[in-house]
């Protein structure tokens, strides 16, 4: 009988660690309300268990510290630039680029360059910094993801993908010169980190080449979206990761990437395209409002350790060992019956907070009340993907909830064990038994845009 080899563990060891501390709970109470329910507002010295975001906390590795050390610091043309560049065109494959500090900059730059007033941007699904940018030069962001997406238990492979036939209506009824372009967010974030296929991907592209539109790719976690598709798709297993992200950009006009996330940096990013004429108007803009092109608003240290992480995120045995991770966390949650978005993500678990708190309404934001619940109960810290981010407001001031109340628990990469993602489980699972005990939130406070952020609330009584 042939037996199954063991899974691999991670494929690191620690060289350097940092000292976490956990709060008692009447400590982590008086935080939670000082914060206004919100836990933006708490100090990270006072989080035990950071799972606020996957970007910009990943560990970097010996390698990339070492090249940041090594490299030289120039104003222009420092030799970090062209390792960027050259692992830009190796991994990418675009014509051009700029380094941009991070993926919102590389939007503001985009957007302000070819969104106009009374325009649409199509996507899967907007982030929070997408969808705040085209507001920002008087666009209007459209999500468009298949029905799917916000069936949170549904299992099915490609739950990230846009619905190419409401697209195609979408630029019919609008027409295509108030589209200046298309986007795909991979993975789809604001859906639970849920990948696009290769196929709706192709299919994006197709219709923005025959409405004679723009495509981009919004790349924040282009590896894992492209590990997906190894794993999901018909006729990618033989390929490298490398091979498939290759394959996945050439279908599009350029890109816009958070280095934060899957250059495996703790900031950064690249605003990349094709377009010689765009690219011009793009470089121009970068140096007004981040730097000149061969820094972007980077010290060239930065660009050094993203040109070694976007290698290290391409490997076959990190993404493996990430996916494998992230699937450990969704696996003890779902013993414990707790309602998690189905398939977990590549980046993160999804709480359902619909699911967990049916006795809360969307107006009362389900969704934050039990992120705050779990930060006192646990010390760890999610991040609301609700009504409070996502939620809009009509004439009256009356809020248009979220179509889903989700908390996410993003796993930084390389940075915490299996034994904190077990904490982690235990606690939500113990939060989930006394379920009935959790209040909503009354919001007292928001800005307009990006109000999530600094919202202030209070329990309701
Ligand atoms: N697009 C997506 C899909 C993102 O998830 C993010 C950031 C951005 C763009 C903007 O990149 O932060 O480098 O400016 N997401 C982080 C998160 C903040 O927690 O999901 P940025």
């Amino acid at each position: 009988m042939s037996e199954r080899p063991p899974e691999l563990p991670e494929p690191f060891k620690i060289k350097m660690v940092q000292k976490i501390r956990l709060h008692p709970r009447e400590k982590r109470k008086e935080l939670a309300e000082k914060s206004g329910y919100n836990v933006f507002m708490l100090k990270a010295e006072d989080v035990f268990i950071d799972l606020l975001t996957d970007s910009g906390t990943s560990a970097m590795s010996d390698h990339q510290w070492a090249g940041m050390i090594d490299t030289n610091q120039a104003y222009a043309g420092s030799q970090s630039f062209y390792s960027l560049e050259n692992a830009m065109k190796d991994i990418f494959g675009f014509k051009h680029f700029v380094p941009v500090h991070q993926g919102r900059a590389a939007e503001n730059i985009l957007f302000s360059t070819i969104v106009f007033p009374g325009s649409y941007v199509p996507n899967n699904m907007h982030f929070d910094t997408t969808e705040a940018n085209i507001l920002r030069n008087e666009g209007t962001p459209v999500n468009l993801a298949i029905e799917d997406a916000y069936d949170t238990s549904k299992v099915s492979a490609f739950k990230g993908n846009m619905d190419t036939k409401k697209l195609d209506q979408f630029i019919r009824e609008k027409t295509p010169s108030k589209i200046p372009l298309i986007m795909v967010t991979v993975t789809n974030n604001s859906a639970g980190g849920q990948p696009v296929s290769m196929q709706n991907v192709k299919e994006i592209s197709a219709i923005a080449k025959k409405h004679n539109i723009a495509f981009f790719i919004d790349a924040c976690r282009f590896a894992e979206n492209c590990y997906f598709v190894k794993q999901r798709e018909e006729g990618y297993k033989g390929k490298s990761i490398k091979e498939i992200a290759r394959e996945l950009f050439s279908y599009a006009d350029g890109c816009t990437f958070s280095a934060k996330k899957e250059a495996l940096t703790n900031i950064g990013g690249m605003l990349c395209t094709n377009n010689d004429e765009l690219f011009e108007k793009l470089k121009n803009l970068t140096i007004v409002v981040e730097g000149f092109t061969t820094y972007g608003g980077l010290a060239c240290r930065e660009l050094e350790a993203m040109a070694i992480g976007l290698y290290e995120a391409i490997d076959e045995e990190y993404q493996a060992y990430r996916h494998r991770q992230i699937e450990y966390l969704a696996s003890l949650l779902r013993a414990g019956g707790v309602p998690i978005v189905e398939p977990p993500g590549g980046h993160a678990v999804f709480v359902d907070a619909k699911e967990f708190l049916p006795h809360i309404p969307a107006e009362q934001f389900p969704a934050q009340a039990l992120t705050v619940q779990l930060y006192i109960e646990s010390g760890v810290r999610g991040v609301e993907i609700g009504s409070s981010c996502f939620g809009k407001t009509d004439e009256k001031g009356r809020l248009i909830p979220a179509r889903m109340e989700l908390v996410r628990l993003a796993i930084p990469r390389r940075a915490y064990t299996d034994n904190h993602l077990k904490y982690v489980a235990e606690c939500l699972i113990r939060l989930y038994r006394k379920r009935n005990q959790i209040v909503g939130l009354k919001r007292v406070y928001a800005p307009r845009l990006l109000g999530h952020f600094t919202a202030r609330f209070e329990p309701v009584a």
